[in-house]
């Protein structure tokens, strides 16, 4: 190829990669496979590789990760990142709007506000230039920040390039928001270091914190943060007069803007939403500490102006505090499926958020160290949303010397096996692969959702069956007798059945589950995924070395040596050829797509149809071999409109795309 040609392709590649970033981030709306985006991110990687003078700065092979720094370092915000004054009640929002309505005596206008989540994460502020992302800080102290542009690149939902149209790109943009943890990326990563004897992070918002001051970018993009804009500073050929035109301008510029958010409303409303997001809050992805109240015009807003370090025109409503204090009755160790052994603070019950909490995990002997817990402390516990409740600290002074230090037990306190610790964890494991707890884990894991999925089967019947003897492994779940199951307590001849009929209907499955079923410490559903599309017969698994293992992108050297001790153990090769025996069948890997008269095509719901529920239509276009997607582009193939269609209707028109009915998408079909 011609360097002109490639260098086309290159521009094509970033471009379009640009778009599918876009539509999986922000719009999670995703229309290529992840395999496929790979390819094109891997094409894109070969030529810059090849021509590494056709890199530019806003390459999406930057959200790899890059060179590692040294340090950070610092520099000015060209305006000050100004803090909040804080609100915690009606009373003081009123107050707030009264200071308002005084200072803005001239105005006649009845002044109307945003209202928006106030996320629990880390300020940043993004700097593009002609509309290339060249520069990220961190708040710092709101004057000076440290510039992090490598690791803020890696997060996937900020777009490296402004999508406006060539002709509006602003010369100058600074985009605020705050970057945040969703709440189950903060559990896992907890969840990998516990299993790493790493030092546990506190919440979310300390993980993207450390998260974003990693030397090595690499690290970063790993971590999966995400972005929400919320506001700009300096700009220059960006034109908006509002907050909420604002938002809609930096939305349309390729950002992800909290859908939460409420513009124009009156104090009423900023209550109702208030009370409104109180209730989201537990059932949120990420966490909320507050809401952000803002007067809406820019022009009022410089009227009102600032004060020491904080405007008047805005405020942080916090959100009532879900810390309580209590005091620790116990602390019992408890084992798990891979052997851990878990410390367990059993609490004088508390409400906390309007959930009682009794128990908090410990982790391991190091943070009870850490924190210096004893039993009889009180403590300050936390809970945020679905966040595993934690021990936040103990209070010192109500000590008055009863308190008892806690100690590890020497031995297994469920078979009295041996314990044992690596040197470089900071968990205890019980060694015994019989140890009933060990196994009762490792079976409640193996019918879990994304194992077999057997329902029915929880803790408790996993618990009986044990106990009664009826199995020994997971294995025997397969040849469970009938009539020795429904005369269980608690059974009967029905549920027998429907327990027996939920196992057999689960015999074949798809190979990533079966993968997952079986326990492999360092194994999750991600990298059951990878190694079933490796190796789609298993038997290949029993040979395969860590080598060959740690090739398969995804699988890091840990991981690749876990499988192949795992696979390599006959007593796990003997549970498997087991489960074989009893009639467990790998299913074929699907092919993706159904082929058929709408192969290739992308249709767009909208509006109520009035025969079929959208999620029919849907499987019927798809067992066509059609996409659904989400919203109308120029890539959308036919919008089909029920009643009520909405914006999606206008924007097919406006783009010419054809508009069938309900009728015609049957006609078509037949
Ligand atoms: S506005 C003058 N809006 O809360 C404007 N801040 O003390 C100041 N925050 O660390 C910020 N969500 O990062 C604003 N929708 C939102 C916000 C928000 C979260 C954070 C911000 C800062 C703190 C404000």
């Amino acid at each position: 190829m011609m360097k002109s040609e490639i260098a086309k392709r290159l521009e094509e590649l970033k471009k379009a990669l640009y778009e599918h970033n876009y539509r999986y981030f922000v719009l999670d709306d995703p229309i290529i496979s992840d395999a496929e985006y790979d390819r094109l991110l891997k094409e894109l990687s070969e030529i810059e590789n090849a021509y590494p003078e056709l890199v530019t700065l806003d390459s999406p092979t930057h959200r790899l990760g890059g060179l590692a720094a040294e340090k950070f370092e610092q520099a000015r915000h060209s305006l000050p990142m100004l803090s909040l004054d804080n609100a915690f009640d009606t009373g003081d929002i009123h107050d707030f709007h009264q200071r308002i309505m005084k200072f803005l005596e001239n105005s006649k206008d009845r002044i109307l506000f945003t209202a928006e989540p106030k996320l629990d994460g880390v300020a940043l502020e993004l700097i593009y230039e002609k509309g290339i992302l060249v520069k990220a800080l961190t708040r710092g102290d709101g004057e000076t920040g440290e510039v992090i542009t490598a690791n803020v690149k890696t997060i996937r939902n900020i777009p490296l390039k402004l999508q406006t149209s060539e002709e509006s790109i602003p010369e100058l943009l600074e985009v605020r928001g705050e970057a945040v943890m969703d709440k189950a990326a903060f559990e896992n990563l907890n969840k990998y270091r516990l299993e790493e004897g790493q030092p546990l992070f506190a919440n979310p918002r300390n993980a993207t914190a450390g998260s974003l001051r990693q030397l090595d970018p690499s690290v970063t993009s790993g971590r999966r943060l995400s972005f929400y804009a919320y506001g700009v500073g300096i700009h220059e050929g960006a034109g908006f007069s509002s907050q909420i035109d604002m938002l809609k301008y930096i939305a349309d510029a390729g950002f992800m803007v909290n859908p939460f958010i409420k513009g124009r409303i009156s104090v009423d409303e900023v209550i109702e939403v208030y009370n409104d997001l109180l209730e989201k809050r537990p059932g949120l992805p990420y966490e909320i500490d507050g809401m952000v109240v803002k007067v809406d015009d820019f022009r009022l807003q410089a009227e009102l102006g600032i004060k020491a370090k904080s405007p008047r025109w805005a405020i942080a409503w916090k959100f009532p505090s879900i810390q309580e204090t209590t005091k620790i009755l116990d602390i019992k160790v408890q084992v798990g499926r891979t052997g851990a052994i878990t410390p367990v603070a059993f609490l004088d019950p508390v409400n906390i958020g309007g959930v009682m909490v009794s128990r908090a995990s410990l982790h391991n002997a190091d943070e009870i160290k850490r924190k210096d817990i004893r039993i009889g402390d009180t403590v300050f516990v936390e809970r945020a949303g679905d966040v595993i409740p934690r021990v936040v600290k103990v209070v010192e002074t109500l000590r008055n010397g009863s308190e008892i230090l806690f100690e590890m037990p020497e031995t297994c306190p469920e078979c009295g096996g041996e314990v044992f610790q690596d040197k470089d964890e900071a968990v205890l494991r019980c060694v015994n692969v019989s140890c009933p707890a060990v196994v009762k884990e490792g079976i409640i894991h193996f019918a879990a959702k994304d194992s077999f999925d057997i329902k029915g089967l929880g803790e408790s019947l996993v618990e009986r069956l044990l106990e009664s003897g009826l199995i020994k492994s997971a294995a025997d779940l397969f040849v469970l007798d009938i009539e020795k199951l429904a005369a269980l307590e608690r059974m009967g001849v029905k549920s027998a059945q429907n327990i027996i009929k939920a196992i057999e209907s689960k015999k074949t499955i798809e190979a990533w589950r079966f993968i997952n079923s079986l326990g492999i410490r360092h194994i999750g559903q991600q990298t059951a995924v990878l190694l079933s599309e490796k190796y789609p017969d298993i038997q290949m698994l029993f040979k395969a070395l860590p080598d060959e293992l740690e090739k398969i992108e995804g699988i890091g050297p840990v991981a690749a040596e876990s499988i192949a001790f795992f696979f390599h153990n006959p007593l796990n090769k003997a549970e498997i050829e087991k489960l074989f025996s009893y009639g467990v069948v790998l299913k074929k890997p699907e092919i993706k797509a159904a082929q058929g008269k709408f192969s290739g095509k992308t249709f767009v719901l909208t509006g109520t149809l009035p025969v079929m529920s959208r999620d029919e239509a849907k499987k019927l276009i798809e067992s066509s071999g059609g996409k659904v997607t989400g919203s109308v582009s120029s890539k959308t193939d036919y919008v089909v409109a029920g009643e009520s269609p909405g914006s999606k209707l206008d924007k097919a028109n406006q783009l010419g795309i054809k508009v069938l009915g309900e009728e015609e998408l049957i006609e078509l079909l037949k």
